[in-house]
Order: structure tokens, then C-alpha cells, then sequence
């Protein structure tokens, strides 16, 4: 749907002409005429919304998107806190076998939707198995035919095919190295046309995984089910990814079945200082 001049809502009452919002329109959709902002070129919108974020006195509207709706941003996390939460973030490997609260991964899943996208394309798809009976399903499926493919000797010939034989023989054991017997996964996927298509996904789940982390679930980055799925392409479409997209990566997540109770400090950050000359 193109951009319109319907979509933006000025309150003359409430604006003061300050002119924040047209100076912060990175396009410049949004220009000053007679002291107050107009949608004058619409078809350049990239719909980032920070003509409505930035303005001071709650007077604009843009997409259906009102300041009313919005969160003042008001208290902020400490450094202290967003420093603990990066460090004392782990990779979940053992998980509480129970679904979570519908309530918490809308919460997760509306605050991850919020991830910055190159461009501000937004055009990621969120494929997510909220039911641990869905994520049994593909476990038992994906093994099986991995346990098929090992005995027949069809592993692809790459560096994958000791992490593939070692899963297939690991699940014999009732030790699942793919998915950590984590009752659920997130997929994420870009269209292949996304200007962004690599990164958005991955920055995508490094947001959904501190969130993640905030509200007391573990995650852990799924490089092992990504490869699954480029072994097993017939899968993709089977989670509801649209053809037009790509494959992004996946995470695993779940309550955790333990807590980890510090930091590992690792000292400082080995950097390399540039000096141009
Ligand atoms: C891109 C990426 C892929 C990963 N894939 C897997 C995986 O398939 N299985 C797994 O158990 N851990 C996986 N991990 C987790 C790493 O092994 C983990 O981050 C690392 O061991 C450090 O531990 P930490 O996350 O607790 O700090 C992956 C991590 C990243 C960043």
C-alpha cells in the first residue's frame, strides 16, 4: 500500500510549529509550509515514524500510528542494567518442558517486532512453533530422516557432515543436539528482494533474544536447524516461510530448566584503535 496524504494526522491545535518532524524526516517526505509540517511527498515516506517519535507535543499521526498509543520515554534502562543483561546472557540448553504463557512471547514477540530492518524494508516473516507438540513433530521427523540419509551415506560432502552424523547418532542416545530439547523455535526469514536480507533476521533475533532474556526465557541461537533446513529445503514451506523469502536463521526457546548465577568477566575488549594519516 502506498503512502498518502491521508495518512498523516497533524493536531493544529497542539502543534508549535517547531519543525523537528520535518527536519528529522530522513527522505523528506515531510516539509514546512506556512509554519506547519505536510505530508508534501508522500511516495518518499519510509515509514520509520520518527516524525511522530520526535515530536514534542504528541501533535502527529502517521499509518494509523497516534502518540496516544505510544509509551513516553521516560525511564530508560540503566547502563548498569543493560550491561548485566548482555553479560549475564547465556546460551539455554536445558529446558522446562512446558509451552510458555501465551501472554509473554505476545509481549516477546510485539517488542522484537521493533528490531531496526536496513532501509526500514520490514518486510521479515516470523515463523514461530509456540506449541512444544509442533516442535516433538519436527524433531522426530527431522531425525528420522537425518538417521535415513547417515545410512544410506547421502550426507552432503562438507565440513556439516560431522555435525549431521554426530546428531543422528547423539539422538540414538536420547541426547537431541539440535534442538536442546527446547520447546520452541523461531525461524526468521527476509524476502529475497530485501535490501538488508542477511543482516535484518540476525538483528531480528539479537533483539528478540535479549528481550527474550529480560522476561526470564532461555534461547539459544540455532545454527545446527538452519543447516537442517538448507538440507532439507522441503521443510521451509512446510513452516509457512513464503517462497519470495529466504531463510534468515533460527532460534530456540523456552523456560529454562536452570539459572545462571554470574558474569564471566572476559576483560577488556581486544580492539584495534584506527589512526588515519
Ligand atoms: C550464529 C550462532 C549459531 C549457533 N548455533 C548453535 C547451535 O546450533 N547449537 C547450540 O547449542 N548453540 C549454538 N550457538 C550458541 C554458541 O555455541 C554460544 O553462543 C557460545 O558457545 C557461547 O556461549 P553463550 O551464548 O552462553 O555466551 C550458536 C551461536 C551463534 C551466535
Amino acid at each position: 500500500m502506498p503512502v498518502t496524504q491521508a495518512d498523516f494526522t497533524l493536531d493544529s491545535q497542539a502543534c508549535i510549529g517547531c519543525g523537528l518532524c520535518a527536519g528529522d524526516c530522513l527522505p523528506g517526505a515531510l516539509h514546512m509550509q506556512d509554519g506547519r509540517p505536510v505530508l508534501a511527498a508522500p511516495e518518499r515516506c519510509m515509514r520509520c515514524l520518527h516524525c511522530l517519535a520526535v515530536c514534542p507535543v504528541g501533535a502527529v499521526s502517521m499509518l494509523g500510528h497516534s502518540p496516544q498509543a505510544s509509551q513516553p520515554l521516560t525511564g530508560w534502562p540503566t547502563p548498569d542494567s543493560l550491561e548485566q543483561l548482555i553479560k549475564g546472557r547465556r546460551s539455554a540448553r536445558q529446558y522446562r518442558q512446558e509451552n510458555v504463557a501465551p501472554p509473554l512471547l505476545r509481549r516477546l514477540l510485539d517488542v522484537a517486532d521493533h528490531a531496526p530492518t536496513g532501509v526500514c524494508a520490514r518486510q521479515l516473516h516470523v515463523a514461530v512453533i509456540d506449541d512444544m507438540a509442533v516442535l516433538a513433530a519436527l524433531r522426530g521427523e527431522v531425525y528420522t530422516r537425518l538417521e535415513a540419509l547417515t545410512t544410506q551415506g547421502q550426507l552432503p560432502d562438507n565440513p556439516r557432515i560431522h555435525y549431521f552424523a554426530a546428531a543422528a547418532r547423539l539422538w540414538k542416545e536420547g541426547n537431541d543436539m539440535i534442538f536442546r530439547s527446547a520447546p520452541h523455535a523461531v525461524i526468521v526469514s527476509n524476502a529475497k528482494d530485501a535490501p538488508c536480507k542477511e543482516q535484518d533476521p540476525l538483528i531480528y533475533l539479537s533483539y528478540f533474544e535479549l528481550m527474550a532474556q529480560s522476561l526470564g526465557l532461555g534461547t539459544v541461537w540455532c545454527g545446527l536447524l538452519y543447516w537442517v533446513l538448507q538440507l532439507m529445503p522441503d521443510l521451509v514451506p512446510r513452516l509457512g516461510i513464503p517462497d519470495s523469502h529466504e531463510v534468515g536463521y533460527a532460534m530456540l526457546f523456552g523456560y529454562p530448566a536452570l539459572q545462571y548465577q554470574r558474569t564471566v568477566e572476559r576483560g577488556p575488549a581486544d580492539i584495534h584503535r584506527v589512526v588515519w594519516s
